[in-house]
């Protein structure tokens, strides 16, 4: 349906839910050129409650379409997160090509159940032997299932309190404990919730990895929700981890939360998406008739630093088509400060900036957006202090949480390439450096757009080489 819709905070290119409240995208497949995005969604308010499977489509990952509410509420309880594979060969008999979809039924109890689809996602039915998998422990959630080449079976990763749990079966109804993950490793400030585990190319090389991607709330770098991950083995048994000292960040933001893949992706992706939001404050985010976007997709990979592998998340290529007319700027140098007066002519508040520097000797390489309200975001390289930061202090509303107005911070390699794309829509900023080595992605309400920029330098200078802006759809 329609609703006069005058909110100045939604985003222009992000997915968000024309009515109601969203949280973690979930379930997400790709089959006959459609990709698919359910998402955690509250049809009746814009507030979290009575969790629904809602539900959009898409052929190019950058423009929605929205369905109806997939799968609904029953007496096992709310529908809470989980994920969809293609049965092609038809080993779980509700059909070949069946979309079936893992989610978990939430009351008092957590239990794991199922639902099928025919009609390519459009409808689908609850399998009749819900619940497929219980347990008595209280935190046990968000099956995410696939398919396992080497051993030839299903498995089904599950968040249980503060580990993950592994499952594997023939059928995809009958589930066989294999291990359990976590004890002792990475970070335990909160609950784990919403895995996924994919094995990743590491660039450069022939040889690949299997990462496990844990969310965790609270427990994140800057407080609240952050989604943390794991390089490692996998056998389809056990999840060995290759660091297990080392605790690893997807993403520095604070809006970076419940980040899970596509199943079944075309050419091999491996397309990620979070839900840009925290659950220290997205109850109360200054919206109305709805609550979240996702972030963009985002296209992963691994690369080596130092003998340590890390994520990569590179802005999907799927973005390029959002781009309307550029500006290009000549190249400038920067000794003290720096001005742009304007960054668009006709700034609706939603624009990706691509920037280079270069000849770098300074201490503090950075620049403000500001708008005319005085409301700005301060983003600096510190190459004393070896790290990246984002500061959203002064940018626009922050008072709804004393959790909103932070600096949030990563850390970087002397070798750092200052390559950045900066995405921004009404109310967020997504930063990538180093095309995806750095991601940081946070939320802002600015009372306009922000259309001007300062680049200033400490304790040396630096070059711009380029610099374009980009209306974006
Ligand atoms: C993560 C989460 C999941 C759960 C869902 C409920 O944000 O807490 O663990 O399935 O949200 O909406």
């Amino acid at each position: 349906f329609d609703t006069a819709n005058c909110e100045d905070f939604r985003p222009l290119y992000h997915f968000t839910p024309q009515y109601g409240w969203m949280n973690d995208p979930n379930g997400m497949v790709y089959k006959d050129g459609v990709y698919h995005l359910f998402y955690q969604y509250n049809p009746y308010g814009s507030m979290w409650g009575n969790m629904h499977w809602g539900h959009a489509i898409s052929v190019d990952l950058v423009s929605w379409e929205h369905q109806p509410v997939a799968i609904a509420p029953d007496a096992l309880g709310t529908i809470f997160s989980g994920s969809c594979v293609v049965d092609k060969d038809n080993t779980a008999g509700f059909g070949a090509g069946a979309i079936i979809a893992f989610y978990t039924s939430a009351s008092e109890r957590q239990v794991q159940s199922m639902a099928y689809s025919l009609d390519n996602g459009k409808t689908f039915k609850k399998y009749a032997r819900n619940p497929i998998l219980t347990s008595t422990q209280r935190d046990f959630r968000d099956p995410k299932v696939f398919w396992h080449d080497a051993t030839d079976k299903w498995i089904m990763v599950l968040a249980v309190g503060q580990e993950m749990q592994f499952y594997s079966s023939a059928n995809l109804k009958d589930w066989t404990y294999e291990s359990s993950f976590g004890e002792g490793q990475g970070a335990h400030g909160g609950v784990w919730e919403c895995p996924d585990l994919i094995e990743l190319p590491i660039e450069g090389t022939e040889l690949k990895k299997w990462v496990l991607i844990c969310n965790i709330n609270p427990g994140g770098p800057f407080g609240g929700s952050a989604t943390q991950y794991f390089v490692g083995t996998f056998d389809g048994k056990t999840f060995v981890n290759e660091s297990p000292k080392m605790t690893k960040w997807m993403d520095w933001g604070k809006d970076h939360y419940a980040t899970v893949t596509w199943s079944n992706a075309p050419e091999g992706r491996h397309i990620a998406l979070a839900w840009m939001s925290n659950w220290q404050y997205a109850n109360n985010v200054p919206t109305t008739q709805y609550r979240s976007g996702n972030s963009v997709p985002r296209d992963l990979s691994l690369y080596t630093s130092d003998g340590e592998t890390y994520l990569k998340s590179s802005p999907s290529r799927e973005l390029l088509t959002l781009r309307g007319k550029g500006e290009k700027k000549r190249s400038f140098k920067v000794d003290r400060t720096y001005n742009m007066d304007k960054l668009l002519a006709d700034n609706a508040g939603s624009y990706e900036i691509e920037m280079t520097i270069k000849n770098r000797n300074a201490e503090v390489i950075g620049f403000q957006l500001f708008n005319s309200k005085g409301e700005e975001v301060d983003i600096y390289y510190n190459l004393v202090e070896k790290k990246f930061a984002m500061d959203r202090t002064k940018s626009g509303i922050v008072s709804f949480s004393p959790d909103f107005p932070v600096v949030t911070f990563a850390p970087i390699e002397d070798n750092y390439e200052m390559k950045l794309r900066i995405f921004i829509d009404k109310s967020s900023i997504e930063i990538f450096g180093d095309d995806g080595r750095l991601a940081m992605t946070n939320l802002v309400f600015p009372s306009e757009p922000y259309n001007r920029i300062s680049f200033y330098a400490k304790g040396g200078s630096y070059t711009v080489s380029s610099f374009q802006v980009y209306k974006l759809k």
